[in-house]
C-alpha cells in the first residue's frame, strides 16, 4: 500500500513532496518563465506601472471580505491548457501523476478534466477565500463523501511553496463528514472550529498536493515579500462520468500547441483527453488519414494495426475492385 493511502482515507488529502525532481522539471520551468514573471519581476513591473499612485488606486482594487467569485482578480493568473505543446503540457500525462490518480480512483481508464496553470503574486489582489468545496464548477451533482470518489484534484507546485506563499488551507474529512455540501462555502463566523482546524502543506517545486472533491479548503493571501506561487491545477475523473468536468478539449483543438502536443503522444496518453482507443468504431481509414494530416508526426501505427485486425477488409488491397 502506498504511504499516502492512510491520509487519503482519513483526511481526504496529502502531499507527495518532490514527486518530480529538478531534472524532471527543468524544461517545463524554462517554458514557464516565458509565460509568467517571477515574484521580483512582477513587483518591479507593478512598481513601475503604478509609480506615483497608491496601492489602493483604481488600477489595483483590493476587494476585501467578498466571496471569491466576486473577485475575478483572484483568477487573473490562470492560463488554460494547452500552453506550449512541449514539456509543460507533457506534465499533464506524466506517469508518476497519472499513476496516483489511477490508484486513488481504482481504474486505469482515466480522463483529465482540468489542466490550468495558475500564478499568484504578493500584492496583486486579496486572495483570501472562504472555506469551500469545488463541486460548483466540477460536477452537475454533489460529491460523494462515504464512497470512493470518481474524481481527484491535484496541485503540482511549480515554485517552492513556503508559508508566506499561501499554501492552500484544508480541513480533514474526519471533521466534515457529516456536513451538507450545500451551500458550497461556509464562513468563519458560523464555522470557527473548521477554520481553527485548517492545515497547510508547503513544499518545494515538484511536490504534488492531492485532495478529494468533498474536502473543504480555501486560498489565503500571499504575504511573502515579492512572492510568487505558480502551480498546475490537474483534475482527473473515472471514464464514463459525464456529469463531471470543467474544460472541453475539442474546443481548444485548433490551437497550434494542441497539435504539437498530440503529435508526440501515445494512444494511452491521448485517452486521457477523450480519444477513443485504437480499434474503436470512431476510426476508419479516412479518419486515420485525416488525423495524420491534422497532426503531422503522429505515429498512427497502433490505430492502423487495430483497424486491420478489427476488419481485415479495411486493408488497402481489399478496396481494389475485381
Ligand atoms: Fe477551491
Amino acid at each position: 500500500m502506498h504511504a499516502y493511502r492512510q491520509s487519503w482515507e482519513k483526511d481526504g488529502f496529502f502531499l507527495v513532496p518532490e514527486l518530480l525532481n529538478e531534472t524532471d522539471l527543468k524544461e517545463a520551468l524554462a517554458e514557464l518563465a516565458q509565460l509568467y514573471p517571477s515574484g521580483p519581476e512582477y513587483a518591479a513591473r507593478k512598481h513601475h506601472t503604478h509609480a506615483g499612485a497608491t496601492t489602493d488606486s483604481p488600477q489595483t482594487p483590493r476587494t476585501k471580505n467578498k466571496l471569491f467569485m466576486q473577485n475575478p482578480e483572484q483568477f487573473a493568473g490562470q492560463i488554460d491548457f494547452p500552453w506550449t505543446g512541449h514539456a509543460l503540457d507533457r506534465l499533464t500525462v506524466h506517469p508518476r501523476i497519472t499513476d496516483i490518480a489511477a490508484d486513488l480512483l481504482d481504474t486505469t481508464d482515466l480522463r483529465l478534466y482540468q489542466a490550468q496553470l495558475w500564478a499568484k503574486y504578493t500584492g496583486a489582489t486579496d486572495y483570501e477565500q472562504p472555506l469551500h468545496l469545488d463541486y460548483s464548477s466540477h460536477t452537475l451533482l454533489v460529491p460523494k463523501k462515504r464512497a470512493r470518489p470518481q474524481q481527484v484534484e491535484m496541485f503540482l507546485y511549480l515554485t517552492d511553496v513556503t508559508e508566506g506563499c499561501a499554501p492552500t488551507r484544508l480541513v480533514s474529512r474526519s471533521l466534515t463528514r457529516d456536513m451538507s455540501p450545500v451551500p458550497y462555502h461556509v464562513w468563519r463566523g458560523t464555522h470557527p472550529e473548521l477554520y481553527g482546524a485548517e492545515v497547510s502543506l508547503p513544499g518545494p517545486a515538484g511536490s504534488l498536493l492531492v485532495y478529494a472533491p468533498d474536502i473543504w479548503h480555501r486560498a489565503v493571501d500571499m504575504t511573502e515579500p515579492e512572492g510568487a506561487r505558480i502551480w498546475m491545477n490537474l483534475a482527473y475523473r473515472t471514464a464514463g462520468t459525464d456529469w463531471l468536468g470543467l474544460q472541453s478539449f475539442p474546443r481548444i483543438a485548433m490551437v497550434p500547441a494542441w497539435g504539437r502536443f498530440v503529435a508526440a503522444r501515445t494512444p494511452r496518453e491521448l485517452a486521457l483527453f477523450g480519444f477513443p482507443p485504437p480499434g474503436h468504431d470512431a476510426y476508419d481509414e479516412d479518419v486515420l488519414e485525416g488525423m495524420e494530416r491534422r497532426y503531422p508526426g503522429l505515429d498512427t501505427t497502433p490505430w492502423r494495426a487495430a483497424l486491420t485486425s478489427r476488419n481485415p477488409s479495411n486493408s488497402a488491397s481489399a478496396h481494389v475492385l475485381p
